[in-house]
């Protein structure tokens, strides 16, 4: 018998080259066996299309698109190259290039569904937030390089709006303003994002006024200002330059609301509108304000917001994330050497390189973090991480260990900025995670 040849993919931007073993494994699981980082945060199951691929030679070497791909493709307005890569099968060479990378692009993904020349109405919550004092900053230090903290500033306070489903819709000067729940979602939840962020937003800048900008004899302040309502959402303008596009008086309100916090003295406002968002007595609140906006005739009541009553897991994992993972090597050695240290035989289930390895798992702990806004994925996602342990011949007995030295690692690593708050927060996520893992392993 002639031997048959495995189809070569070939993964064009980093222009690595795999062979194509497994004829029942998708093209996602090509990359997932090879180690090469592929956004899946579905699991594989067809809904969230974070695994899309654009062939770049070779479309007719793989399988056509299933119905449910059809169905994506045709509301995205897909043309033929762009392929799910958990739904194909590969029969002979392609080459592909990885359409979505990071967290950013996945929330672009929401304003695919957007319509074309006409706006929408949803019910949307929506961010202001306006930085106080990076004008001095940038005055006063002629040498210093205003680009660059600016750019820090855009990061960690995007980052909150992005990790928590919103989308950044503008920076307008020294403004920022963030949309939850631009493709749909409940009240609760839209809401319930847009403070989370704010609060994230808020932590991060007192970090980067207690690391970063301590020699700058300043202090970063922010206002920020929420609000709920029902918007026009959609792509508009000019035929051949169409944009996204919010519109709606929940907006202008929000903008108002944002600017209310300098009379007030206050930081952080949300509307009635949002509060009723959220179940009663959740939220930490101080004062009550009755205020008259500019264009309405009745009165809008506005609360001022310290946080949640109780503690926020994903708030807290939020904070630490990037801080927690700054040295993504280092955070895995440390890991793996616990583990191996703990439970010995664990070493020789580990085929491949370790510090690739370290790689994919502290990217999976931060997909985790971020997917948590959206659980219907996480859930899809974890059942996929289960199985696939499952093939690497992890035991039911093995989780209690992996567990153990994930929070050891990430006490050390967090060093002073540990609390007990943050370890607790981790310690029921990891358990959250593992319960749902260990759900496919076998046992001794
Ligand atoms: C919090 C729980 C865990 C997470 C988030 C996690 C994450 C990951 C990720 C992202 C990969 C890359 C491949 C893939 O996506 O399937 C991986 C591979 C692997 N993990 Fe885990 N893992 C966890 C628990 C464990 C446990 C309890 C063990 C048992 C010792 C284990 C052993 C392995 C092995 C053996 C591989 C394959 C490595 C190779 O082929 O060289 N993991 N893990
Ligand atoms: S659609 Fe393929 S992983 Fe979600």
């Amino acid at each position: 018998m002639p031997q048959v040849k495995a189809p070569i993919v070939t993964y064009s931007g980093i222009n690595q080259k795999v062979e194509f073993k497994d004829p029942d494994a998708t093209l996602l699981d090509c990359s997932i066996i090879n180690q090469i980082p592929h956004m899946h945060e579905c699991g594989g199951s067809g809904q969230c299309t974070t695994c899309r691929v654009r062939i770049l030679e070779g479309l007719q070497n793989i399988t056509p698109r299933t119905r449910m791909e059809k169905e994506t493709a045709q509301l995205r307005k897909w043309d033929p190259s762009i392929r799910l890569a958990c739904q194909c099968y590969v029969k002979d060479d392609i080459t592909i290039q990885r359409l979505v990378w990071n967290s950013t692009e996945i929330n672009k993904l929401q304003l695919e569904t957007l319509p074309e020349g006409t706006a929408e109405e949803r019910a949307i919550a929506i961010l202001f937030c306006d930085i106080r004092g990076f004008t001095k900053i940038a005055s006063e230090n002629k040498t210093f390089d205003t680009a660059y903290i600016l750019n820090r500033f855009y990061t960690v306070l995007g980052d909150p709006i992005l990790i928590n489903n919103g989308v950044i819709y503008q920076y307008v000067g020294d403004e920022i303003i963030g949309l939850f729940g631009v493709s749909g979602g409940m009240q609760n939840k839209n809401c319930k994002d847009a403070v989370r962020a704010a609060l994230g937003m808020q932590y991060a800048i007192e970090r980067l006024n207690r690391l970063e900008l301590i020699d700058f004899d300043t202090e970063i302040k922010m206002g920020i200002g929420i609000n709920f309502g029902r918007a026009f959402v959609g792509h508009l303008g000019h035929p051949k330059h169409k944009q996204f596009a919010v519109v709606g008086d929940p907006i202008n309100t929000a903008s108002r609301i944002q600017g209310f916090n300098k009379e007030a003295g206050t930081n952080l406002l949300i509307s009635e509108s949002v509060h009723k968002g959220f179940p009663k007595n959740t939220l930490n609140l101080g004062k009550k304000y009755s205020n008259q906006m500019e264009g309405h005739e009745h009165e809008t009541i506005l609360y001022e917001l310290i946080g949640f009553k109780e503690m926020d897991i994903q708030l807290e994992l939020q904070n630490s994330l990037d801080y927690l993972l700054r040295n993504e090597d280092e955070f895995a050695e440390k890991f793996y050497n616990k583990v191996f240290t703990k439970s010995p035989q664990t070493r020789e289930l580990f085929k491949n390189n370790m510090q690739s390895q370290g790689r994919l798992l502290t990217h999976m702990l931060g997909g985790i973090v971020y997917s948590m806004s959206r659980p219907e994925f996480l859930e899809l996602g974890l059942k996929s991480l289960g199985k696939s342990h499952a093939r690497y011949g992890v035991m039911e007995e093995h989780y209690p260990v992996v567990l153990e030295s994930l929070k050891e690692t990430i006490k050390e690593e967090l060093g002073e900025l540990f609390t007990e708050r943050i370890g607790k927060a981790w310690e029921q996520a990891l358990i959250d995670v593992t319960t749902e893992m260990k759900k496919y392993a076998s046992i001794k």
